[in-house]
Formats: structure tokens, sequence, C-alpha cells
């Protein structure tokens, strides 16, 4: 079975869980492509009715609109009833790495404002300890670049700062730069995370700690849905 393949089934376990009228926090990722294509689909042909999604990027927006979903803001609806997103990383009491794609900040906005949140991996993602296989995004002021990022040399990562393909620096969707800060594995998620969101000019670490409500896994053997309450969730 092909990653795509995996990745559909677990979007299409998470779109279940969407009723008609809710509001939906929409993530963003390859993995929600696939949900956004489901959650179309189904409003399409009215097996759900009446949603409204608030997009965590640009790119999510975009996709959105041209998927003909009806689209709302988090200032018209603070409280989404579901949030859906991907992640690169997850441990097994579903602390998550994320920010692989950029989109951070507003994915960090969404997920600590939503009734529920709902994480689709596919089983590649899984992981005993978050930084063994993904270094840590972290969106910076541009003002704060050079000091944000001797502050994290200083607390032992290697830094690197993204660039798109073309060599340029890449701006998040907000015009902040992201640094990939290779930490290796971290051995507290809970005690860096709270040591980056104290330092100004770090706008937002890809350290998502206790926000994950559901984990929906697919791989060869199939689905696996996991809840907060279960964790540790796999060994
Ligand atoms: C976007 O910035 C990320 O947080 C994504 O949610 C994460 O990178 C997962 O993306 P994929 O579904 O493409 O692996």
């Amino acid at each position: 079975m092909s990653s795509d393949t995996l990745k559909q089934q677990a979007a299409r376990f998470a779109v279940d869980l969407i009723e008609s009228g809710m509001v939906i926090g929409l993530g963003s990722g390859s993995t929600v492509k696939f949900a956004l294509a489901e959650i179309a689909s189904r409003s399409h042909s009215r097996r759900i009715e009446g949603i409204l999604g608030v997009p965590s990027s640009s790119e999510t927006q975009r996709i959105a609109r041209k998927l003909g979903l009806a689209l709302t803001s988090l200032d018209e609806h603070p409280q989404p009833d579901i949030n859906i997103d991907g992640a690169d990383e997850v441990d097994p009491q579903l602390n998550l790495i994320k920010g692989g794609g950029g989109a951070l900040l507003r994915e960090k906005v969404l997920a600590q404002s939503s009734r529920r949140n709902v994480i689709i991996v596919d089983a590649g993602k899984l992981s005993q300890r978050l930084g063994d296989r993904w270094p840590l995004p972290v969106e910076v002021l541009p003002f704060a670049s050079k000091s944000v990022e001797r502050f994290l040399m200083s607390q032992g990562a290697r830094v690197e700062i993204r660039h798109l393909a073309d060599g340029r620096p890449l701006r998040t969707d907000q015009g902040n730069t992201i640094f990939d800060a290779h930490f290796g594995p971290i051995e507290d998620p809970e005690a860096l995370a709270a040591l980056l969101s104290a330092r100004a000019g770090i706008l937002a670490n890809g350290l998502f700690i206790g926000l994950t409500d559901d984990l929906i896994v697919a791989d060869h053997a199939g689905i696996r849905h996991l809840t907060r309450t279960d964790a540790p969730v796999f060994r």
C-alpha cells in the first residue's frame, strides 16, 4: 500500500467524525489534502451539510476554495468544533512535532482553540522520542533572527534556516522566518516547549504538547484510533 493510500485512509476515518453544522479547523500538509477532498465530496453529495472551515494556511485556503468548501475565520468562530491536522512526528504520549510545511503558528492557534483535535498520520510518523527523526521547526520574527539563532544554539541545537527550492529564505504566511533546530532526541518536550515559548522573537515552536485528543494512524494492518486517555499509546 502506498503512503498516499495510507494517508487517504486516515483522512477518511477522521472525516467520519465530522457532523453537519460543524465548524472545522483545516490543518495543512499532504495528509490534510486528502481530508479536504473527502470533506468536499461529502458536502457536495450532502452527506454532511452546513459545515464551515477555518484554514490554517494560505495553501489550505487555496485548495479548500478550489474544492468549493465554505470558509470562515477564527474571529467569526473562535472555537471550532473539531480540528483535523497532520503531524511530522508523534510520540507515545501523543505529543507532536509539526511545522514541516511551515504552517505551525496558525496550526497551533487552531489546535489550542478547537474543542477536539484529530491528528491523522501514517505509521511512519510514530516515534519513541520526538526529535529522533525530525528537527524542530521554529517560527521567528525576522528582527530577532540572529538573536534567536544564538539562543537556540546555546540550548544545544544545530540551526538551519529554511530555504525555498530556489535558494531564497522561506517566509511564512505571516512573513516570518523558519529555523529548523536540530536538538536530536528531545528528553523533555514539555520543558523545551516552555523554554521556547518564553523567548521573545520565537512566535511558535513545532512542539504540540497535550493538544491531541484523537490520533488516527493508518498502516498496512488497517486503522488505529488512539485517544489521549490511552497514552502511552504505543511502545
Ligand atoms: C505543516 O506545517 C505541518 O505541520 C504538517 O501538518 C505536517 O508537516 C504534516 O504534513 P504531511 O501530512 O504532509 O506529512
